[in-house]
């Protein structure tokens, strides 16, 4: 897969996240003090939507349904009930534009 551009870096400056559409999948881009990081948007618990969640210190991101947290950089699954890692997808960040090579489904 090759590299695609999915947003300009300042959509996300000052933002903890911001949801895109890559190929039809829905993908939670992270602000990680200044570090663009990118994982399925999706909870592998539930019908949530982790871009409407909170940045938590330690890099985590906890989902707004039950709680549950991520780390946003492996997309490990760290707090309950969440127990399914998440998929992560790859980022650069050049001339001030975040690309994404999507990870395999
Ligand atoms: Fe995310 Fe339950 S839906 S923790």
């Amino acid at each position: 897969m090759s590299w695609i551009n999915v947003a300009p870096y300042a959509d996300i400056e000052g933002e903890e996240t911001l949801p895109i559409e890559v190929d039809g999948q829905k993908i939670c881009l992270y602000n990680l003090d200044g570090k663009v990081f990118a994982t399925d948007n999706q909870c592998t618990h539930g019908d949530a939507a982790l871009s409407d969640g909170l940045i938590q210190e330690g890099g985590l991101i906890e989902c707004p349904l039950h709680e549950g947290t991520f780390d946003i950089r492996t997309g490990e699954a760290k707090g309950a009930p969440c127990t399914q890692d998440l998929r992560c997808h790859e980022i650069k960040v050049e001339g001030g534009v975040i690309y994404l090579r999507p990870a395999a489904r």
